[in-house]
């Protein structure tokens, strides 16, 4: 065996830097032995880097919850962000074990678009002969066609270039942990010399995962609703509310920018009638999904997906067991938080949308929306945990600007960034470009908004009431209109954040970002472009859209 080369004590390292270095070294001449690393967890000799796309956080906490396992068993291993990497760093760390989510509409999350962009340039990119790779992708089925796109894409486009696939790519939907476990299993495994597998299949061996404490998504805290109160007035064709949990005893705390996750259950009218419907017995015993079994209408209020079913005809002659296969999980949902702890010690606030339509004259409610707005009574308690959007944070530098773009609920985190701005006493500038229907109605958070302005908190404040005039005005009007002013935000070093509806508004206000570096900063197309991905490589533009 090849002896481990070693940097020198007195090199101008880190000791951080000096320990990935002789992993690197060793792994680049020890190739094919590295086998060895993983009896001999203290010697880091293969590298290994584990690459992720992530918008909302979980492909992030996973890749570096599973390079902190994979140091444990002897590798070498760092988490970086796809927007900290280009193609060439593939290529020196020869090792990669991409994770990635799809987001939007089987588009790459915000922090992947510059990498993939480099390597799907015929020409540009380097040929990544050397490379060993394998991807885990996560997305949710109820995406159809677009499932998993992002990271199938990848996967393809790394193998195109000349990599070499250990293992096959594995796709999730929503509980992606137990697939995440076989996958990272089998792939320590395939570069570590051992057996290759290829496909995932089978249980892997034991992982020695550090198992997570305290209140999580597995171990939800039961926090007591203590505020629900509408945020519309007479005359609103909306329903938004603004909700309040209690975390008193809990210990938990969060930052800015982060999201809750909120367990919900579904409408008993809604599983009455799909059971009815269906003519099943509603004490039924059945199975739930993660496992033990309870009776009919209690699994379906609590642990699964029925909204699809409601008003749908029943499958002729369809049995309660082949029914129950059928269906998927009910899925806490996930809302941008709307509070600064420093401002509200031991709660957590959100806002939201109730969601309530009809089709074909069958009226529909969204599960957790209407279930926080009509369901849950004051003083109950549902299961919530704390979800980290570590793209979506505040600058460090409190002196920097912040330019925030939320019409309706999308100005929940911008309430909470300006409570800490005011708590922390940041001497940045705030501006604020909130929009909604009508002024006299939907103006959320009016009387603490105009209290910031007339502080001076809240630098500038530009509305955009859609439906006060024939025409459309939305926040991308107001940020053409200011154009000159936003521009030179943008070269004080501002931050700009964008939070809301992610199929249209977080597009068009995009595209209203490029315009204004093209007019007022007197850009090309292609310089706004330039300009826009140096933002985004700053953490300078991050954006909290669903
Ligand atoms: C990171 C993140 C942050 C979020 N933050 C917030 C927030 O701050 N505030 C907030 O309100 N929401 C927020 N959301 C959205 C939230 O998680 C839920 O998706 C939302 O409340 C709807 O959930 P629901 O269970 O009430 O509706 P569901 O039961 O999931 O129903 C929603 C579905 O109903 C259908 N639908 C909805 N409207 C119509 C219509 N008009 N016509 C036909 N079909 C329709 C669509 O298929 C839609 O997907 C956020 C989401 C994410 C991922
Ligand atoms: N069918 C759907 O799936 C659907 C539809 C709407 C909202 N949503 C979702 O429902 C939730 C709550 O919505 P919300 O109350 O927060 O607000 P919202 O429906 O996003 O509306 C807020 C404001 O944004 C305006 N708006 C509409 N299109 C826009 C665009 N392209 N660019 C900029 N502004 C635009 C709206 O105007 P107008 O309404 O006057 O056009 C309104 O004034 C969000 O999750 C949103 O994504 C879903
Ligand atoms: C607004 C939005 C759009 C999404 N679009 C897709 C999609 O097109 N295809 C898919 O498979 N998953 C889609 N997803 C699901 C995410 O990929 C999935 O929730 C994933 O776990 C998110 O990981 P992240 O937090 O690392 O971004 C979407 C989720 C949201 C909230």
């Amino acid at each position: 065996m090849n002896s481990v080369p070693v940097i020198p004590d007195n090199a101008p390292f880190s000791a951080e830097q000096r320990a990935w270095l002789n992993g690197f070294l060793a792994g680049v001449l020890n190739r094919g032995s590295a086998a060895a690393a993983v009896s001999s967890p203290q010697k880091a000799t293969t590298p290994l880097l584990i690459a992720f796309g992530s918008q909302s956080g979980n492909a992030e906490s996973l890749a570096k919850r599973l390079a902190r396992e994979a140091s444990g068993r002897g590798f070498a291993a760092r988490a970086a962000g796809l927007d900290s990497l280009q193609p060439a760093d593939l290529v020196k760390e020869q090792n990669v074990l991409l994770i990635t989510s799809t987001w939007g509409e089987g588009d790459m999350p915000d922090n992947a678009v510059s990498f993939w962009d480099s390597i799907n340039q015929n020409g540009s990119s380097p040929k990544l002969d050397g490379v060993q790779y394998s991807v885990l992708a996560l997305g949710d089925k109820n995406y159809g066609d677009t499932y998993c796109l992002a990271g199938r894409k990848l996967d393809l486009r790394l193998a195109e270039l000349g990599a070499k696939r250990i293992l096959d790519r594995v796709d999730c939907d929503v509980d992606f942990d137990d697939l995440a476990k076989t996958w990272s299993a089998n792939a320590f495994m395939a570069l570590s010399g051992g057996t290759a597998v290829t496909t995932v299949t089978a249980a892997p061996a034991p992982v020695a995962e550090p198992e997570e404490t305290g209140y999580t998504k597995k171990n939800p805290f039961p926090a007591k609703l203590i505020l629900n109160t509408s945020l519309n007035t007479r005359g609103s064709s909306k329903d938004t509310r603004h909700i309040g949990f209690s975390l008193a005893g809990s210990g938990l705390t969060y930052e800015v920018g982060d999201a809750l996750g909120v367990f919900v259950q579904n409408c008993t009218e809604v599983v009455d009638a799909v059971i009815a419907a269906h003519a099943f017995d509603p004490q039924a015993d059945v199975p739930l999904p993660d496992g033990g079994s309870a009776p009919l209408r209690e699994a379906l209020i609590r642990h699964y997906e029925v909204r699809s079913l409601f008003g749908k005809v029943p499958e002729p002659g369809i049995t309660l067991a082949a029914f129950m296969e059928k269906l998927r999980k009910l899925q806490p949902r996930l809302y941008s938080i709307a509070s600064s702890i420093k401002a509200h010690a031991d709660e957590v606030h959100l806002c939201i949308a109730a969601v309530r339509y009809n089709t074909d004259g069958v009226p529909h409610k969204g599960v957790a929306s209407t279930f926080l707005a009509d369901r849950l009574p004051l003083g109950e308690t549902t299961g919530i945990y704390f979800h980290a959007a570590n793209h979506f944070r505040l600058p460090a530098d409190l002196t920097k600007p912040v330019i925030m773009v939320g019409p309706g609920t999308g100005i929940a985190p911008f309430r909470a960034f300006l409570e800490e701005r005011e708590a922390t006493q940041a001497p940045g500038k705030n501006w604020l470009f909130f929009g909604d229907q009508k002024r006299a109605s939907d103006f959320l958070y009016h009387d603490q908004i105009i209290e910031w302005v007339q502080k001076g908190h809240l630098t500038r404040l530009d509305t955009a009431f859609s439906r006060d005039q024939v025409e459309k005005i939305y926040v991308q009007t107001r940020m053409l209109q200011a154009a000159a002013e936003l521009w030179q935000w943008l070269e004080e070093g501002a931050h700009f954040y964008v939070c809301g509806d992610a199929k249209r508004m977080a597009k068009d206000v995009d595209e209203a970002l490029h315009s204004v570096i093209q007019t007022a900063g007197g850009k090309s197309a292609d310089e706004a472009a330039a300009y826009v991905a140096q933002m985004k490589k700053e953490k300078r533009y991050a954006r909290d859209v669903y």
